[in-house]
Parts: C-alpha cells; structure tokens; sequence
C-alpha cells in the first residue's frame, strides 16, 4: 500500500485523538476534568483499549452545522479490559461541541450497548455533556430514547456504572439513572432536570447549581448516586474496584479471590462489641470489618440513609452484597429512605448472582407523619417484595434487636432467609419489652400499689421471656444460636453449604413490586 495512505490514516487519526483542540483541552484541566481518552485509558488495564467509531461524523446541516467537523463526534467508545475482564465503556467529550449529544453520538452510544449486551460484558458511560445538540433537534431527542431503551433492555443482564464528570442536564440524566450505579466527581459534577435558572423563573427559588445537582447533594439528599470521589482519578479507580465485586453478565457469578484471610478464624472481640445497655449504639461497621476477608468491604450509598449499610465485601474469597442496620443512626429504624436504598441493593446483588448477607439489630419502622405520607408502607414493601423474589442465597445474623415488622423486613425465615442464626444477645419479639410492658400489662400497672415499681417488674419479666433468640430457635424460625466469636466460620460454612442453592420461582412476565 502507498505510504501516503498510511500516513493519511495516521493524520486524520491524530486529529481526532486531539478532540476540541489544545485550547479546549487546556480548558479542561484548568476546570479539574480529565479528557474523554485520558479517562479511558485510566479505566483499562494498560494497552489494552480499542476505540471503536472514530471516524464517525454527524448529518446534521442546521445552523452552519454542516461546516462543522466535530472530532469523534464528541464521545470516545469502546471496550478494553478491567483487571484482565472485557468491559465496554463509553466517554463524552466536552472539549467536542460541548460532549452535546446529536444523532451519531448517540449512535456511537447505541452501538457500544447493543456489543455490551451481545457479548455479556459490564458498560461504564461518562458523562460530560451539554445535553441534547441544540443545533440536531428531534433527531437528538430520538437519540436519547435510543439510549433509555438499550438501558432498559440491558437492566439485569450486564451491570451498568454510568459516571457523571461534567454538566448531565435536562431528560439526559435518565440514562444514568437507569443504570445500576451512579458514580458522580465532587465540584466537577452536577445533575438536574431543570437548572437553578429555569427554578428562579418558575418557582422564584434561588439555588446554586452545586446545590441544586452537586455531587454531595446527589449523594446525601437525593440518593439519586451511590457513589462520590474527590477527582477523576480517584473515581475510575474505584470504578475498576467495584467491577471486582461483580460478575460480567447475569449468567455467570463474580470472581473469586485468593485470600490469606483464615477461614476458621475466631473473633474474641464480636462477643463484648455490644454495649451492656441495650439502648446504646455501637458501629456495625465494625461487626462487618471483624468478618469480612481482610476487614475489606466497599460501602455504596454512604452518605444517604445511614441508618442502614449496603456493602459489597468477600468471604472466604466470594462476592457478598451486606446489608445491616447502623444502630448510630435513627437507632438503626428503618424509614422510607433506608427501605429504598436496601431493597436497590438487594435487587443488584440478586440480578447478578450475589450472595446477601443480612446482618439485623432493628428496633422497627421509624415513627412519625412524614414517614406514613411519604409512603411507608408502600416504600417498606420494596424491601419485604425484594427479599422474597431474591433467590440468591440469602443468610441472616440476628444480633441484637429484631422487633416488629422489621424483624420480617430485614430478611427472616419466611422471606426466604437460608439459614437465620442468632447472637444469645438477639431479641425477637413484636416488640421492645417496654413498649411491650406498657401495652400487655397496663391493667396490673395501673392497678399496683407502686405503678413504677410493678412496671419495671414487669419489664424484667418480658426482658427475660421475649428478649432472647429462644423463642425463635424452639420453632425453628432462627437454625441456631451461635457464640459472636464463631460468627465468621458459621457465615463461611454457611454460604459454602448453599453455593449450588437453586430456587425456581412461578413463571410470569414480570412482578409488580410497589414503586
Ligand atoms: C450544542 C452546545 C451545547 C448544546 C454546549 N454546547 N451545550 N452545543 N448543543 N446542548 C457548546 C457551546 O456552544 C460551546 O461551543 C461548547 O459546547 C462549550 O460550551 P460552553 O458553554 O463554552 O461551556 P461552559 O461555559 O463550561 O458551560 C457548559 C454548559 C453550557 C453549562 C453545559 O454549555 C450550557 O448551558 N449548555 C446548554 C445546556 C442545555 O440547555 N442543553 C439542553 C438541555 S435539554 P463553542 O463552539 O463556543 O466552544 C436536554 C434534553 C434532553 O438535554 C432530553 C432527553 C430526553
């Protein structure tokens, strides 16, 4: 072949690895962004990305458009290898008319999610856009649905990260929100429907954008992300963490590690973590960092609803989704929010395959009327409907409170927890022997000669018939009481026991869990 058409290729390919030029690109680290290339090539294992469509072009001859060369079309795709796994990714360009999202943009898009789906590999999308092409109208709206639908079709078969590194405005926010998790860069990132100045001129309402859609408020007030890192690099890092959690597609399970961490190992400490008074909190994330492989898990959503964990860790090796009440918030009650964010979780872990551990010290659901107009009966029901339809296998370790309905909602016997073991410290019962008191014994309280004194009688006499796990274990609803020390050889004798669990639900087209 002439040389001059290898040289050709190797120009055109030059100018269109320089996306928006030397000034945008300068423009994009002064604003603390990484470009579309430097955050793929940070996302792959060395060597190993292979872009797809670069020479892809828009049609678009509106408004001068025709004139216009956008380089990559403002997006960067294709796949590469995560840690010696295939994954596929795409990267808007903002140094590209704004990473503005026209007809072949999306097609770029479109096409790197339809191969995700085909060959069974996780998609990570970064976002860092304008939002819909002004210039392409209807035909960038179209491109959008395109995107909506493949996330949609693609839901439960390949996990999807989507990544907000820039402005995600307007309709455009809807992809990453039907994705599996939502990354956002603190400062660099905001997401919104509607902007602070469309608010100001609807609502009179006056609001930052940082405010509005940043990445803190994203991760703390709306739950709409799960995950918030100071900077690019720290973000794809812990992207490439995350994709160790989870297997490639919802055929397969997620893959193993060697650890050095010993199976058998004894706790001492497990079995005076608990304060002597009951009412007294404690941090289960240090129950969770005493059992887990290494003391490692990868906490998601910690910033929203804190009075419940969900957590990715290992045990003797293998992916585990945790979910466990935090007793140093909100006495660890469940509320609209918590109910929310845990019934996501459990939903992910059992789409692609992950075993749950539930770890339960719940004192109910929270009281109030915020809670019961915002819903939560219907809210607390994800949780219930998402621990039945789950039928991965499911283990729970009862280790303190387990009260009421939420003693149901956090994963017992009936919703088809595997094995339930209990630490002598549980208590599982209707409900906490004071309230318990007041209600079953009001008559002899009221009656007695030192109320006060017959109270308290009485407390002790429930205290010590209901506040114990025995009760449960003599029906059979709790397999066994366990000492806290044995709690990690229990947990991995357990989950090896049910590695071959296979349950086969009703056929049916889909369920209708309340929304
Ligand atoms: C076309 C766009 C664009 C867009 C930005 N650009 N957004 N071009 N369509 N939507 C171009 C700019 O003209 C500019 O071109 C370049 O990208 C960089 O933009 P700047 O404004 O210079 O950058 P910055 O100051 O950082 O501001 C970023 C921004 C702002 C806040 C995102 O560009 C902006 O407000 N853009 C419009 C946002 C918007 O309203 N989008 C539509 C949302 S509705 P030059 O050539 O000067 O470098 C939507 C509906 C989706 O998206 C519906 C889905 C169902």
């Amino acid at each position: 072949m002439a040389n001059n058409k290898i040289e050709d290729l190797r120009k055109r390919r030059e100018t269109i690895n320089m996306g928006g030029g030397v000034k945008r690109i300068e423009k994009q680290h002064a604003n603390g962004k990484l470009t579309a290339r430097e955050r793929m090539n940070l996302l792959f294992d060395e060597g190993t990305f292979v872009e797809l469509d670069a020479f892809v072009k828009h049609r678009c001859t509106n408004f001068g458009m025709e004139k216009q060369d956008n380089p990559g079309e403002g997006v960067v795709t294709g796949y590469g290898m995560v840690d010696g796994r295939l994954v596929y990714a795409f990267a808007q360009d903002f140094t590209v008319v704004g990473g503005s999202l026209g007809e072949m943009h999306a097609a770029k898009i479109c096409k790197v999610q339809e191969n995700a789906l085909k060959v069974g590999a996780p998609i990570v999308g970064m976002n860092d856009s304008g939002g819909a092409r002004i210039q392409e109208a209807v035909d960038a709206l179209s491109g959008y649905g395109r995107i909506f639908y493949n996330n949609t079709i693609a839901s439960g078969v390949i996990p999807q990260i989507s990544v907000i590194m820039g402005p995600c405005a307007g309709g455009a926010v809807y992809s990453p929100a039907l994705t599996d998790f939502i990354y956002m860069v603190d400062k660099t990132s905001q997401m919104f429907i509607t902007g602070p100045q469309v608010i100001k001129t609807v609502t009179g309402e006056e609001v930052t954008a940082e405010a509005l859609g940043g990445a803190m408020t994203h991760n703390s007030v709306s739950g709409c992300a799960q995950f918030i890192d100071a900077n690019d690099e720290e973000c794809i890092a812990q992207i490439r963490r995350l994709l160790s959690f989870l297997p490639s597609n919802n055929m397969e399970t997620a893959p193993a590690f060697e650890t050095e961490d010993d199976v058998n190992r004894l706790i001492p400490e497990l079995d005076d973590i608990l304060p002597d008074n009951p009412n007294k909190p404690y941090d289960m994330l240090d129950v969770i960092g005493k059992i887990v492989d290494d003391g490692d898990f990868y906490e998601v959503q910690p910033h929203f609803a804190k009075n419940i964990i969900t957590c990715f860790a290992r045990i003797n090796g293998e992916s585990v989704g945790i979910i466990a009440n935090q007793p140093k918030f909100l006495a660890g009650c469940l509320d609209i929010s918590a109910s929310d964010k845990s019934a996501r979780f459990i939903r992910t872990c059992d789409a692609y395959n992950i075993p749950l551990l539930n770890i339960v010290d719940v004192p109910g659901f929270l009281p109030g009327t915020n809670q019961e107009y915002g819903g939560i009966i219907r809210h607390g029901a994800k949780m219930l409907y998402a621990y039945s339809e789950a039928t991965v296998p499911k283990v729970t370790l009862i280790v303190r409170k387990a009260y009421g309905g939420s003693y149901l909602a956090m994963c017992s016997k009936e919703l088809g927890a595997d094995i339930v073991m209990a630490w002598p410290s549980a208590e599982i019962a209707v409900m906490g022997p004071q309230g318990a008191a007041n209600i079953i014994f009001r008559n002899d309280i009221k009656n007695a000669q030192n109320p006060a004194e017959e109270r308290a009688k009485k407390i002790a006499e429930y205290t010590a018939e209901f506040a114990t796990p025995y009760k449960a274990a003599e029906r059979g609803y709790v397999d066994d009481v366990i000492e806290p020390n044995a709690s990690r050889p229990r947990l991995v004798d357990a989950f090896n026991m049910l590695a071959s669990k296979r349950e086969v639900r009703p056929a049916k087209k889909h369920g209708n869990i309340p929304l």
